[in-house]
């Protein structure tokens, strides 16, 4: 078990209301006690943008901070109905926003785009998790690693300020599923996008990498093996305190 810290960040996604402010008392409350591991990872929770101001103000945790799901494109104030930009999000008490998740994919959110959110995210100096992965097609023509590059190289451009950019892969294949890759395969995977990072963006330390795809208390210590992995982006199992403990229980286990 390496000492680096880890990140555990839930992706809540479209669930929870003003009620689900027990869920975080209970997490907080967990890592306030479960001192052993403590100072070894960080927990981000990414709710919806009804929430962050509330839980924000409720919960002021050196253990958990709090995050938003997408932004617009634009950082300035516009008309765009239904729309916020990632300066409202951090307004409203966001540090983290996740990109370029595969389900706003499949809603037309283009590399393009994602690029110019990713621009706006650090002008806004919110901390990036920035999503890819392939699909099963790709990943059964052997397209994974192309994919990858290209996605990467799309959407992070040389100016950007690295550091504030962490990479979540999510093949699209495990998220919700109950599929998670092999751990061979994972750490070929961590591997390339690392090399890739540090290749393109001339970076002396790489950026930091996280899986996310279908993990539980049941799957997660199998990552434990691979150094690679600098944390998780968990779904559906972030929207229980316990499932959500469990993870981080189980990984140090
Ligand atoms: P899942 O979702 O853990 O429910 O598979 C992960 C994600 O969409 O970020």
């Amino acid at each position: 078990m390496t000492n680096k810290l880890k990140y555990f960040i839930g992706n809540w996604k479209m669930f929870g209301n003003l009620n689900s402010l027990r869920i975080i008392d209970q997490i907080e409350a967990f890592c306030n006690k479960y001192r052993k591991y403590r100072q070894n990872y960080k927990v981000v929770l990414c709710v919806p943008s009804t929430l962050i101001y509330y839980f924000s103000n409720k919960i002021r945790s050196n253990f958990v901070s709090f995050g938003a799901q997408n932004c617009h494109k634009n950082n300035k104030f516009g008309s765009f109905t239904g729309s916020l930009t990632a300066g409202m999000l951090k307004n409203a008490g966001a540090n983290y926003i996740i990109l370029g998740h595969s389900e706003n994919r499949l809603e037309g959110d283009t590399d393009k785009e994602i690029k110019q959110k990713i621009e706006s995210a650090i002008k806004e100096k919110l901390n990036i998790i920035f999503c890819i992965g392939e699909t099963t097609k790709e990943k059964r023509s052997g397209k994974t690693f192309k994919v990858l590059k290209k996605q990467i190289n799309n959407s992070i451009s040389k100016g950007n300020e690295m550091k504030k950019i962490i990479i979540a892969y999510e093949p699209r294949w495990s998220i919700g599923t109950g599929k998670i890759p092999k751990v061979n395969d994972l750490s070929k995977i961590f591997c390339f996008i690392k090399k890739e990072l540090r290749k393109n963006f001339k970076t002396k330390k790489s950026n930091l990498v996280l899986y996310g795809g279908s993990l539980s208390g049941k799957n997660i210590n199998m990552f434990s093996s691979i150094s690679d992995v600098d944390g998780f982006l968990i779904g559906g199992s972030s929207q229980s305190s316990k499932k959500f403990i469990d993870i981080i229980k189980n990984y140090y286990k």
